[in-house]
């Protein structure tokens, strides 16, 4: 049957390389080129995908690409529409005409998708792909809600399941209810762009002086700093009409009232507003759609679902059974999502074992010894690096920890990850400091042992969980023991792992045994406003300029003698000082 490449040129660009109905690779082309949430056209991707399944461009036959309306056919013509709005959203310009470019935005965005506008974009990425190398293929264009739900569904544990799509808007849509069963989705019901509960999120994103598109997750953690109201005026922005949401305003007219707002309202109870009424219509919305279909298991994706508390509010109170969060939730997951659609239309009943998130490319120990010594580091060794992790964790330090293939989507799990006591508040305010940045009220998140799940999770309901897509409250009793990594309201985004990764797993199993914690504080291995590193050298550049202490690459132990920071943590954490 062969290959089938998928390819995503917007917000997070990316590639995908599927082989008879086999996930092989898949990465965005912000680890490539270093630009957080990269615009540009994903070739270093596509390259990416090619060199790991050792493949030609010439046998590539099978193309796919999501999104033809307007906005996005407009892109592929004039690419430099893309850079001046990406400048502007990320902060790293100042617009001329803040309003007006963000009317044309609401207004462009909403424009649904034509023959003509399908065609044209067609013609656009055929004489790309053409220009880059690729010569017999056969281009399928998606659309844009269909590979949202592609990735919700066949990326789920259900053979057949209801399935949600949620975002601020692709091809004219921002949300839809689909069905998975046979193996085909059916569409229920679509919601137009003009009724956006994520353009209605980005908003208040962007009237708080955030990243629209970027800083969702701050606005949903500041809710939690609010005096929860009685009255909230936004509630009556929308309603849920079956298996649609309707707006009551225009999106411009919305910015307007949004904007009133935000001008008498203290921050975060604008926060809250908005918090609550996403969760409230979104609860709706999946309760219609429950009735309606009578499929419990439920799956979904779109970049709403990575708000992990809406997500907990629809988990707790829509009526579902089992539940599937795509871990690539957002654009960026677009690239698998049209990969996944066209290789459904050609098996019969495709399932795919998404059982791991580690889609990217790994390094052997030569490449990783050759780039230490161009680094001028020696490594040390030890008999177990898993032993060793979990020794200098329990010593209360912070430990960069680079193992195997890189994690696809936004969160690291395990592969690219900085750890740290879940207990140690220090470490989390030093992590801040030198590295994160994170706003004060934002909490990190932890990774925790599964079988410990039911202990420490108040609401668990068996679900796996494994990609920290879903939010739960720690029991109150716990909570001390895991303040790094607990909201003001005792919530948390988990990861719960299993199996799936048995050397981080290792590590945590060794911890506990040193230390009786079951849980570590697991934030992505980046700098701060960049992407998580991809490469040895990457890792090696922030190990040495943050002046951390501890990295373990592989097999290997680098540690930085300079760093004052061993000292600054040596025992803050009493070896079994508690057991959970
Ligand atoms: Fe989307």
């Amino acid at each position: 049957m062969g290959y089938v490449l998928g390819i995503w040129d917007g917000h997070d660009s990316g590639a995908a390389l599927l082989q008879d109905g086999k996930i092989l690779f898949a990465i965005n082309e912000e680890r490539l080129t270093r630009r957080k949430l990269e615009i540009l056209f994903p070739e270093l991707s596509i390259e990416a995908c090619l060199n790991y399944a050792k493949v030609k461009k010439e046998e590539i036959n099978i193309i796919a690409a999501a999104t033809y309306d307007l906005a996005k056919t407009l892109t592929r013509l004039f690419p430099g529409l893309k850079e001046n709005y990406y400048q502007v959203r990320r902060k790293k310009k100042y617009p001329s005409y803040v309003e007006t470019q963000k009317k044309w935005k609401l207004f462009l965005t909403g424009i649904r998708p034509t023959h003509f506008t399908k065609k044209l974009s067609e013609i656009l990425l055929i004489r790309k792909l053409r220009h880059i190398g690729f010569k017999n293929f056969q281009l399928f264009l998606v659309d844009h809600h269909t590979a949202h739900a592609a990735c919700a569904a066949y990326c789920s544990p259900f053979s057949d399941s209801t399935v949600l799509t949620i975002d601020g808007v692709g091809d004219g849509l921002s949300a839809s209810v689909q069905l998975l069963q046979n193996g085909k989705l059916t569409s229920l019901a679509k919601t137009s762009a003009q009724d956006s509960l994520g353009v209605f999120f980005e908003l208040i994103t962007f009237l708080l002086n955030m990243r629209e598109l970027e800083d969702e997750g701050k606005v949903m953690c500041l809710a939690d700093m609010a005096h929860p109201d009685l009255k909230n005026p936004m509630l009556d922005f929308f309603t849920v009409d079956g298996l649609t949401v309707k707006a009551a305003y225009s999106p411009e007219k919305m910015f307007l009232k949004l904007k009133e707002l935000a001008f008498k309202l203290p921050w975060e109870q604008f926060a809250w507003m908005g918090q609550k009424t996403l969760e409230a219509k979104l609860v709706e919305l999946f309760k219609n759609a429950l009735n309606k279909t009578q499929l419990l298991d439920t799956s979904w994706a779109g970049g709403v679902a990575s708000n992990i508390k809406a997500n907990q509010k629809i988990r707790l109170f829509s009526g579902l059974k089992n539940w599937f969060v795509f871990p690539h939730m957002g654009d960026g997951g677009l690239a698998l999502g049209s990969a996944l659609y066209v290789q459904s239309l050609m098996i019969p009943n495709m399932k795919i074992s998404f059982t791991d998130p580690y889609l990217g490319p790994s390094f052997t120990e030569d490449e990783i010894a050759k780039t230490a010594k161009n680094f001028n580091l020696t490594y040390k060794s030890t008999g177990s690096i898993e032993q060793k992790g979990a020794e200098i964790l329990a010593d209360g330090n912070i430990l960069l920890w680079f193992q195997g293939r890189m994690e696809y989507g936004p969160r690291a799990l395990g592969n690219r990850s900085i750890l740290a006591s879940a207990e140690n508040q220090e470490a989390k305010t030093l992590l801040n400091k030198i590295l994160k940045r994170r706003s004060w009220f934002q909490p990190f998140c932890p990774t925790i042992l599964f079988e410990s799940a039911n202990h420490l999770l108040e609401d668990w309901d068996g679900n796996p969980s494994p990609f920290m897509t879903m939010g739960y409250q720690i029991k109150p009793e716990q909570r001390k023991k895991m303040e790094a990594v607990t909201g003001p309201d005792g919530s948390s985004r988990p990861q719960l792992l299993q199996n799936e990764n048995l050397i981080y797993r290792n590590l945590l199993e060794n911890y506990q045994k040193l230390t009786g914690y079951s849980s570590v504080l697991n934030t992505s291995f980046n700098r701060h406003g960049e992407p998580l590193v991809c490469s040895p050298e990457q890792a090696f550049s922030v190990f040495l300029e943050a002046g951390f202490p501890y990295l373990i690459i592989g097999p290997y132990l680098f540690e930085n003698p300079n760093s004052d920071l061993v000292k600054k943590f040596k025992n803050t954490v009493s070896r079994k000082s508690c057991v959970s």
